[in-house]
């Protein structure tokens, strides 16, 4: 490293864009209830959940995750040869080797950039983008582009009435880059603002990680033990990540928690005191896309215009490992 970079001032990271994938085929709470012992009336009334997309056999986590990638980098006008770095959230891949994000990043077309995955469960992409945000930081990069991309669907068991009304598949992107770049590309002073990406609040309960685990092929999960962690434990970090950002709870937006269940997440936002922050509900009819679920509900809030640029944002992941991640960002 040069002296020249050892010597320079750390640059805040911003949010530039972001991007989604979701498959065309949905599987309906009418379409199990047919089959299995469970209905309609349930499944709404414990999760939330109205229907989930099922990804197709070629929409692989990779091909899913550079569709997500190349919206994402499209919207940002950012040329993929120029990406420094790719991270992949994903914790669904069929084989531990090799990783999947230097194929996503070949096929976006970002031929120089570094490239690896990350596995932190549910909370896989609030880990990366803090990830992404230091890098940027650092001057270890000038963009990064974080993917999460799931295909939750192949490791739940059809015939498992408790797990398969929850999942879904899909893949969400985010671009992160310097936040007076992302300045001058709105045309304003305020995107980068006191907060462009905040420090993140993290942690892990690892004496845990038997509630959420796959066993035997096929993910298990002890619903009832991670309903309570979610309710109580992880409130008082979601209010962290607004402390390391230096705003108060009610000055967001929006809350973007991982969607798991629509309880879950109302029963944080109320906690949270955020009263006239937009809760992101994607997970009605996507089900819950672990690392994925995050970037998913923020990109449909962008894109449905329940949030404008500038405003902040908490994201906030939680799950298997036990693992969970949180910070607060500003709209691009
Ligand atoms: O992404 C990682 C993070 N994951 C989460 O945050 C998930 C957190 N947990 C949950 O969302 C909830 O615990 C569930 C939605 C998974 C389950 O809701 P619950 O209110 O905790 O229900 P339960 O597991 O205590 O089950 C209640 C009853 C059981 O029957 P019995 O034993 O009382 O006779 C289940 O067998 O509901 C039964 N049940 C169902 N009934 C109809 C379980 N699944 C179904 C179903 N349809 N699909």
């Amino acid at each position: 490293m040069s002296p020249a970079l050892l010597t320079r001032a750390p640059r805040e990271a911003a949010l530039l864009a972001v991007g989604e994938h979701r498959s065309a085929h949905e599987l309906t709470n009418a379409d199990l209830a047919a089959r299995l012992d469970t209905s309609d009336e349930w499944i709404r009334r414990r999760t939330g959940i109205r229907t989930r997309r099922v990804a197709a056999p070629e929409e692989s986590i990779v091909a899913m995750g550079v569709n997500a990638g190349a919206k994402a980098l499209a919207t940002a006008g950012v040329d993929p040869a120029s990406v420094d770095l790719v991270i992949l959230a994903t914790c669904t891949a069929a084989r531990p080797i090799p990783g999947l994000a230097p194929q996503v990043a070949e096929q976006l077309g970002a031929r120089g950039a570094g490239a690896f995955d990350v596995n932190g469960g549910c909370a896989g992409f609030c880990y990366s983008l803090a990830m992404a945000a230091d890098t940027v930081r650092a001057g270890s990069a000038e963009t990064v582009l974080v993917v999460a991309s799931e295909r939750l669907t192949d490791w739940v068991d059809a015939d498992d009435r408790s797990m398969v009304v929850l999942f879904g598949d899909g893949a969400g992107a985010a671009v992160v880059g310097a936040a007076d770049v992302a300045a001058s590309r709105a045309g304003t002073g305020a995107v980068g603002g006191p907060v462009g990406i905040g420090p993140v609040a993290w942690g892990h309960d690892g004496a845990n990680a038997p509630v959420i685990e796959i066993r035997e092929q096929f993910l298990q999960m002890q619903g009832t033990a991670v309903f309570r962690w979610a309710t109580t434990s992880l409130v008082p970090v979601a209010r962290r990540a607004c402390e390391l950002a230096g705003i108060e709870p009610a000055d967001l937006a929006a809350l973007v928690p991982h969607q798991a269940n629509l309880r879950i997440l109302e029963s944080m936002a109320r906690s949270l005191g955020a009263p006239d922050a937009v809760l992101a509900r994607d997970v009605v009819d996507n089900g819950n896309t672990s690392a994925a679920s995050v970037p998913l509900a923020l990109a449909r809030l962008v894109g449905s215009g329940e949030v404008e640029s500038g405003d902040l944002a908490l994201l906030f992941g939680f799950g298997a490992g036990l693992t969970y991640a949180g910070q607060v960002v500003r709209i691009p």
